[in-house]
């Protein structure tokens, strides 16, 4: 049984994304937990999904899942804003392992820090549209007001690596923030993966009166106390390891992954999209 209990303990963690933004969160993850083993998907190659259906996203999402879920994961980390957001009770459905989103986490924590409010929520097109996060937020507290902005343009000005006092990230940021900053939020949550990158750029324009929350904390605070409740925490003299996989070349991934994680990666492998829809077929029939 103590044997059974270390085999499962030892199993990696799967944390996914529409590409690099989500290694934010890993980065927070394995800050957190650093004896564990993660293996990170990046669908590179058919990001943005912030910009796409909630089916495709769905449909992208479970086959990002079903591949992950061939290496056993004891939990499986959605750390993409959008996939969270629209796609979470398919994957919840279809796992067998515990599924943590970050939309959730987020607005607890907000609800925590903001008291009675209000709250300001950016996140992608798809993100915003679902109104995941005012949903979240009602469901713990119906009276807190909820402002939600749609910032599309920013994701492609990270990837872009634009410094955070680029002109055009400065005037790009100050067009989207414009409707909170006249509301004043409390909190206002990054609810994408890529924006805690212009977190100081934001924070310049909203002014100090309104906390930044990244969610990664958040999800990282979660996804530990859920492997400590059932024994599932890795032994911390235990150095993790970590395996990356992008549905992009594996060059390009490790080339622009430093900038979100904070170091080089270098076990990365190309997992191809027809790999990854097979995956998700053979999830859909079992
Ligand atoms: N990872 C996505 C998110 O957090 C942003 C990039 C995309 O649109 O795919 O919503």
């Amino acid at each position: 049984m103590a044997a059974q209990a270390e085999t499962a303990a030892a199993s990696p963690i799967g944390v996914f994304d529409s590409g690099l933004g989500g290694l934010t969160v890993l980065r927070r993850l394995r800050q957190h937990l650093p004896g564990e083993d993660f293996i990170y998907l990046g669908d590179s190659a058919r990001v943005p999904y912030g910009t796409k259906s909630p089916e495709t996203v769905r449909r992208f999402a479970l086959e990002d899942v079903a591949f992950l879920s061939r290496f056993a994961p004891k939990v499986v980390v959605v750390a993409c804003n959008t996939a969270s957001a629209v796609a979470l009770p398919e994957l919840r459905a279809r796992s067998a392992a515990k599924v943590v989103g970050v939309v959730r986490p987020a607005a607890e924590q907000a609800v925590r820090i903001a008291g009675a409010g209000p709250i300001g929520v950016i996140g992608t097109e798809a993100t915003i549209a679902s109104d995941a996060h005012r949903k979240a937020v009602a469901a713990i507290d119906g009276r807190i007001e909820v402002i939600t902005v749609a910032a599309p343009l920013l994701v492609p000005i990270v990837e872009e690596g634009r410094p955070q006092d680029d002109p055009v990230v400065l005037s790009v940021l100050s067009d989207y923030l414009r409707p909170l900053q006249r509301c004043r939020p409390t909190v206002l949550v990054l609810g994408c993966t890529h924006y805690p990158l212009l977190a100081r750029a934001v924070g310049k324009l909203m002014g100090p009166e309104t906390h930044l929350l990244d969610p990664a904390e958040a999800v990282a605070e979660v996804v530990e106390q859920h492997l400590r409740q059932r024994g599932l925490l890795r032994q911390r003299r235990h150095e993790g390891a970590l395996r990356c996989f992008s549905t992009d070349t594996a060059e390009r991934f490790a080339g622009l992954a430093r900038r979100f994680l904070g170091h080089e990666v270098d076990d990365v492998q190309w997992v191809g999209t027809d790999e990854l829809t097979g995956a998700g077929r053979e999830a859909v029939e079992a």
